[in-house]
């Protein structure tokens, strides 16, 4: 579906034709106060107090509009501080497009000319809407949905923050399409298909390597977690590369169309919401579409491991041996921790081309949600990069959490048949950095010599908050989250900018 329209505007917030103005209102000792136009608070904040409105964080009311303003109806959303970092009003403007159940056309005043970027990006994070043909809306998404946003303000770098802002949301919105589409729609061959959509017209090169060219590639992991599936596994390989010169970042993405769990089979309950589990992939393909549409000077190569995890008759079975591209082997013992198996075959490839970074996202591990919960993802690697990735972590108001990789972890996952094992049965301790600790061991050298330093490498486990399973907030709806994306798109920006 369609994004919002979304354009600035110079005229004055009083004098706007729209079905809602959407105003921020801080909390200040003397009551509520709308920040960003003088007029505006002087007609606006004195009926706010009368309503019991507060300015707390993501509060919202609707209220017919008063006169002195062209607007049919106001809706202010609370901020809580008179002035509010980014996120708080990325949350702000997200709750208010979440409120907003019918108001076609809306103009928004950002609390400060250096606010229009959080404010759009929020705003239509907050507008989303899964409307799938054949499939009925998600609770909470029913109305007429908001089309058009006008943004009131008079900064010079209004339409560039907006351009920008525009371009994260959307990918944001393409991961929640791709992660809520039902998996008999989406699977291997037609996540690559959708890849080739959204990419058509943009400076981008793709690659697909069907079960053929994966069988040629010695791409052992996908293909052995593919097996036991009737729809094959995909290998997609989406290059921007339009700088030549530029530093060159991996992104590598779990993309496991459905996870039964294989052979050792998930329990009933466990196995509902596992579509989700494509969401590293569709994170990394909707990052790399952004850096394309900003034109970032840097190179990125995405690799989107997809297998749908199924069991049948010929599925891996426990104690099966792989052999991941590259010629390293894995002793299966759990054909649930499929994930490290297909990531395994990326990182080796990703790293094959020794670009200066690798970052891998993935729905890795239900330890990952046990420690962190829904709102924190798990972040382990290299010091320099795991800072890299904070720092772009903080800029987006995405949640990251760095966590170990303990060597001693290590001999847990020695085999007599293989190089490694996929899990240790039995174990629960540490499941997050085990499954981390699997996963370095795949990540290449910078240089042939047999001591030559690692690439560096950060792994995000998003297996907590990829999906929201509590009410929404802020700018994040139930279901499919988002998270990480533009965390990466920062990421690319900061990489581009060294
Ligand atoms: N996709 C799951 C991770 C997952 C599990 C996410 C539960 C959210 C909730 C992954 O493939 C998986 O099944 N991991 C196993 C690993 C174990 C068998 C070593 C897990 O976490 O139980
Ligand atoms: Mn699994
Ligand atoms: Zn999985």
């Amino acid at each position: 579906m369609p994004l919002p329209d979304v354009t600035s505007t110079t005229e004055p917030a009083t004098t706007i034709d729209a079905d809602a103005l959407v105003v921020f209102v801080a909390r200040t000792e003397t009551g509520p106060r709308v920040l960003g136009d003088a007029s505006l608070s002087e007609l606006l904040s004195p009926g706010l107090g009368a309503v019991a409105a507060s300015g707390a964080a993501e509060e919202t009311v609707r209220l017919p509009a008063p006169d002195g303003i062209a607007a049919t109806s106001i809706l202010a959303v609370g901020v809580g501080s008179d002035t509010p970092d980014a996120e708080s009003v990325r949350r702000a403007a997200g709750a208010a497009l979440r409120a907003l159940k019918t108001a076609p056309a809306i103009a928004l005043v950002p609390p400060s000319d250096d606010d229009v970027a959080a404010a759009v990006e929020g705003a239509v994070m907050g507008a989303y809407r899964f409307d799938a043909e054949g499939l009925r809306a998600r609770e909470g998404d029913e109305g007429a949905r908001t089309e058009r946003i006008r943004v009131v303000s008079t900064a010079p770098e209004a339409d560039a923050h907006l351009a920008r802002a525009l371009i994260a949301a959307e990918a944001v919105w393409t991961v929640r399409d791709l992660v809520t589409t039902p998996p008999h729609a989406l699977y291997p061959e037609t996540f690559a298909q959708r890849v080739g959509e959204l990419a058509a017209d943009l400076p981008l090169e793709i690659e697909v390597l069907d079960e053929a060219a994966l069988a040629a590639g010695g791409f052992g992991g996908i293909l052995g977690v593919g097996q036991g599936s009737s729809r094959p596994p995909r290998l997609v390989v989406l290059r921007y590369n339009r700088h030549a010169q530029a530093p060159h970042l991996a992104l590598v993405g779990k993309g496991i169309t459905f996870d039964s769990g294989g052979l050792s089979l998930k329990p009933a309950a466990s196995m509902v919401g596992m579509k989700y589990d494509m969401t590293g992939a569709a994170t990394t393909l909707a990052a790399t579409i952004a850096a394309a549409k900003l034109g970032l000077p840097v190179r990125i190569t995405a690799w989107l491991c997809l297998a749908e995890n199924m069991p049948s008759a010929t599925a891996i079975r426990p104690n099966d041996v792989l052999t991941i591209r590259g010629g390293r082997t894995v002793e299966v013992l759990n054909t649930d921790a499929e994930g490290r198996l297909v990531m395994a075959d990326g990182l080796v490839a990703a790293s094959e081309e020794r670009p200066d970074a690798i970052v891998d996202v993935a729905t890795l591990t239900g330890a990952a949600r046990v420690a962190l919960g829904e709102r924190y993802a798990g972040l382990m690697g290299d010091a320099e990069l795991v800072s890299a990735v904070q720092r772009a972590a903080e800029a987006t108001g995405e949640l990251v959490w760095p966590m170990p990789l303990p060597s001693e972890l290590r001999p847990l996952l020695a085999t007599d048949v293989a190089d490694i094992a996929n899990a240790k049965p039995g174990n629960t301790a540490a499941g997050m950095l085990l499954a981390g600790v699997f996963l370095q061991e795949f990540v290449g050298r910078t240089s042939d010599e047999p001591d030559a330093p690692r690439i560096p490498w950060a792994h995000l486990d998003i297996a907590g908050p990829a999906n929201n399973s509590g009410g929404p907030f802020g700018y994040t709806p139930k279901g499919s989250s988002g998270v990480a994306t533009r965390l990466l798109i920062a990421l690319a920006e900061a990489f581009g900018a060294e």
